[in-house]
């Protein structure tokens, strides 16, 4: 049979992995499709570059565009990343009705669903399996596992980065700066690192599951975002002490008729599945009305994970000769209903609190009278003795509360004399609550 003809635009880490998977195991894969699979042509902004594949028999192009039009490109592999030159290099494949698999969640959660309403019309696929969490297969997880499901939550660690350089801190007490290098040296980090320790790339994430766990259009806007830039290896130890660990997570959750969207650091009980996950792997915990909790578990990041996760795609698209046997984001699109996001102000949580306080007698017992002015009980508390230092730090988890509950007791306990420096606050997630 005729061999199915890849364009791959991109060479770096995760173009690369894709050529070196497509070596290793063209014949397992010819054998799931029923005919070959090749790479024709590849594009890199400098296609004169030493690449850690063998690229012998790939045409290498300088413009992708080409690649997108060339006559012997059957599926289009959209690997650059970031907005502009990735949309309008999607919007050419579909209008030349070529399939489109693409590892860009930017590209996904920002402008998917324009491109998806252009690619229904066209009949052409876009798919992007790779676009979360990496190599685990979530987005098949989601859309055909579950789908007899009424999904209510989608909790995880979906950036590889920031749990890498959490995981570090924690276990070698090195700060954030010089893991982050480490982290873009091994390939996980994004083109802009900001992305990854601010939360936008786990917010693009959060954006494209709870698309298809709720079946709401892709709302990238609606998704409260915090990285992970303030937590100090002080946090993390101080957390420890209290049984806890600090993990970014990305939560979708579904409350009555509306929803809540947040990317935020997080404390979560040592215990708990989540708080194990360590380095590079990410972790996301799918709950639905009938099968209850699931977890799916694996690297979030890495050129040879991430382009298991894009072959995944073209498998499909070969074995689907073309046809569009899954819609993009899970429901029919003429069942996509928008949901109301919850603003955070209105969520509840129970909260992480660290303050510095000066090393005398009825502090404790000032602080807690604040809280208790405000309806909130202390669940658990620690102090460090100040150890020939003035001052004393005083860390504890409160009783489950709204957010404005604790922005005004929070305020009020800063202006205390005896507080010195800002407080420093993050939530906590008990699994259930
Ligand atoms: P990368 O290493 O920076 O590679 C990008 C590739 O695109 C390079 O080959 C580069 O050419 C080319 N390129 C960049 N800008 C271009 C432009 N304006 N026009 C034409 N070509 C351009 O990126 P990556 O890590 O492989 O990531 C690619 C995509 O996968 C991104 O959307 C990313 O978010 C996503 N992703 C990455 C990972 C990961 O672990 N890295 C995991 C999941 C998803 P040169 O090589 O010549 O510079
Ligand atoms: N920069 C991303 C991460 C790549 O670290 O998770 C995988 O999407």
């Amino acid at each position: 049979m005729q061999a199915l003809r890849l364009g791959l635009l991109g060479l770096g880490t995760v173009g690369q992995g894709v050529v070196r998977l497509a070596r290793r195991n063209a014949e397992a894969i010819s054998q799931r499709v029923g005919r070959p699979v090749v790479i024709t042509a590849a594009s890199a902004r400098d296609p004169g570059k030493t690449r850690d594949c063998d690229l012998d028999g790939i045409r290498i192009e300088a413009d992708p565009m080409a690649v997108v039009r060339a006559e012997d490109v059957d599926v289009v592999v959209e690997l650059i990343g970031g907005l502009d030159a990735a949309d309008t290099l999607v919007r050419a494949a579909i209008a030349a009705g070529k399939p489109v698999v693409t590892a860009n969640k930017a590209l996904i959660a920002e402008r998917g669903n324009a491109l998806f309403a252009l690619a229904t019309d066209a009949g052409v696929t876009v798919a992007f399996e790779a676009a979360v969490a990496g190599g685990i297969p979530i987005i098949k997880a989601l859309r055909e596992g579950l789908a007899g499901n009424r999904i209510d939550e989608v909790v995880g660690i979906i950036n590889g980065t920031g749990n890498y350089i959490l995981t570090r801190m924690q276990n070698e007490g090195i700060a954030f700066d010089s893991v982050l290098a480490d982290a873009q040296r091994l390939g996980y980090a994004e083109a802009d690192p900001s992305f990854d320790v601010d939360g936008i790339d786990a917010a693009h994430k959060l954006t494209i599951l709870a698309s298809l766990a709720f079946g709401m259009p892709l709302a990238f806007d609606s998704v409260t975002c915090e990285g992970i830039r303030g937590i100090s290896t002080k946090d993390i130890e101080l957390a420890r002490q209290l049984g806890y660990h600090i993990k970014h997570l990305g939560i979708a959750k579904r409350r009555g008729d509306a929803v809540e969207l947040r990317v935020q650091p997080t404390l979560l009980p040592e215990t708990e599945l989540l708080a194990k996950v360590d380095g590079v792997l990410n972790a996301v915990v799918v709950t639905g009305d009938a099968v209850g909790p699931t977890g799916y578990f694996g690297p979030g990041a890495g050129g040879d994970a991430t382009a298991s996760a894009v072959w995944a795609d073209i498998v499909d698209i070969a074995r689907d000769q073309g046809q569009i046997r899954v819609p993009p984001l899970s429901a029919q699109p003429e069942g996509i209903r928008a949901l109301p996001v919850r603003a955070l102000s209105e969520t509840r949580s129970s909260h992480y609190l660290r303050l510095q306080v000066a090393d005398e007698a009825g502090v404790l017992r000032s602080i807690t009278s604040i809280l208790a002015d405000h309806d909130i009980s202390v669940e658990a508390i620690y102090q460090r003795e100040p150890r020939g230092e003035q001052d004393a730090v005083i860390a504890m988890i409160t009783s489950v509360i709204g957010e404005s509950q604790i922005i005004a007791a929070s305020a009020a306990i800063a202006e205390l004399p005896a507080v010195h420096g800002a407080l420093t606050r993050m939530r906590v997630e008990h699994p259930g609550d």
